[in-house]
């Protein structure tokens, strides 16, 4: 019959630990998933300053990767914790009460074993901030190059390019091989001291044995106990280590989560009628990356109802005033006022839907050419209305003569169309 019930017990501990794998796996798919979308959308929200200040290929590694290891510490790391703790609390009252004077031997280089792993924690800690970077670093490097293949070639950079990129990823490995070492150093003295805590464990437990102080079924008992205690004590020295690793990216990535833009959404007035009256009063500016450098310095006019053309020099600035028109930034002294409303009083969204650009580098998507028109309105645009914007622009004809007319796809970048067709 006992042997029934171990049987049983058995049975029923794995199927929990299945289930547990599950169900953690699962929790910390749906959450690094929400995660996930919270900082994408978070990051779609923040003002140009920050767009200059980071690399997109940094910023995508960080939605990536660094997101994986919240995963994967959400997923294993908590799972482990909490087997080791269970693991470690219950060998340890187990020890104290077959056998208090063992017990206490065979803990006592626990304390030492433990400011070993906390100084290589800190070691790991500090790799593995330099490891992210170094990786976020050469994902940056790699999707500049990949969007900008044809000045790549052109310029018959292929090959320094390919080196550029093995340099950043050989920093990389340096840090990992840094990295693996302290670690392997750790676990090497860590054992070391175990080894020396179980000879002396097992030279007074013989000794009792052969006094007859101690049955040998108590002290092979204590011996398990002691193994599951050991158990216990590296899964915990090990997350431990792997929490310093992650935890200041961990730290970024919320950090990154939490950002709020300088510039931001849905406050401010929304006028029910926009008359098109542009002031633009005593405006200087210097972009954020150059606070020393005014772009734009006293500029004064009235727009209403007419053309403006804003002619200067190559770098004059009328690129960044077209900028400041859109709000991408607040000028740091002046102000620009639509209808006699100052900019920051109306709601971002309403201004900026007001507004149509088109950039000295314009974009397309990878959508059909209509859902590109109607990229700034995608709700409630009616086919006629998109032809109608693209008979306008002088861009209906060659449209038509598109494979697909107006459900051709641009291609990534609109590769298959001409600059002057884009910027129509
Ligand atoms: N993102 C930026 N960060 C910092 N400085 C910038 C930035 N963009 C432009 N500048 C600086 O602002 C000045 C004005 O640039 P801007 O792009 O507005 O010129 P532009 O008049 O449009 O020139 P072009 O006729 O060549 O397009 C330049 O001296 C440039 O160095
Ligand atoms: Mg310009």
């Amino acid at each position: 019959p006992w042997l029934l019930v171990v049987a049983a017990m058995h049975a029923a501990s794995w199927i929990f630990e299945i289930g547990v794998g599950i169900l953690f796996a699962l929790a910390a798919h749906t959450a690094i998933t929400r995660l996930r979308t919270r900082m994408f959308r978070n990051l779609l929200q923040q003002d140009m300053g920050f767009y200059e200040a980071h690399v997109s290929g940094e910023l995508s590694s960080r939605l990536i990767n660094d997101s994986g290891m919240l995963q994967s510490f959400a997923q294993f790391t908590s799972q482990e914790l909490l087997q080791a703790v269970v693991r470690f609390i219950g060998s340890l009252f187990a020890m104290f009460l077959t056998h208090p004077t063992l017990a206490l031997l065979a803990t006592l280089v626990s304390p030492l074993n433990w400011l070993i792993v906390r100084r290589a924690g800190a070691i790991s800690g500090h790799y593995g901030v330099v490891q992210q970077e170094t990786l976020a670093k050469a994902n940056g490097a790699a999707v500049e190059v990949l969007g900008a293949m044809r000045t790549v070639q052109a310029n018959t950079a292929e090959l320094r390019e390919a080196r550029r990129f093995m340099r950043q990823l050989n920093h990389f490995l340096r840090v990992v091989v840094v990295t693996v070492h302290t670690q392997t150093l750790v676990i090497f003295a860590q054992h070391g001291l175990s080894k020396l805590r179980d000879v002396a464990v097992l030279a007074l437990g013989m000794h009792q044995v052969v006094a007859g102080e101690l049955s040998l079924g108590s002290f092979v008992a204590f011996n398990t106990y002691l193994s599951l205690y050991e158990q216990g004590f590296s899964s915990l020295a090990n997350i431990w280590l792997n929490l310093s690793e992650t935890l200041i990216s961990i730290g970024r990535f919320l950090q990154l989560l939490e950002r709020q833009p300088s510039i931001a959404f849905g406050t401010g007035q929304r006028p029910a009628e926009c008359r098109g009256k542009l002031e633009v009063r005593r405006v200087s500016f210097a972009y954020p990356s150059a606070r020393d450098n005014l772009v734009l310095r006293n500029v004064s006019f009235v727009a209403d109802q007419c053309v403006v053309a804003v002619v200067g020099a190559s770098g004059a600035g009328k690129t960044t005033l077209g900028r400041l028109l859109e709000r991408f930034y607040d000028p740091q002294e002046g102000a620009l006022l639509l209808d006699g409303v100052d900019f920051r009083d109306l709601d971002l969204r309403w201004l900026r839907s007001r507004i149509g650009l088109v950039e000295q580098e314009p974009a397309l998507f990878d959508l059909s050419i209509s859902e590109n028109i109607a990229y700034g309105a995608p709700e409630g645009t009616t086919t006629e209305q998109i032809e109608a914007a693209a008979r306008a622009a002088f861009a209906h004809d060659f449209i038509m003569e598109l494979d697909h007319g107006y459900a051709a796809r641009p291609g990534e970048r609109g590769v298959r169309i001409s600059g002057g067709q884009k910027q129509r």
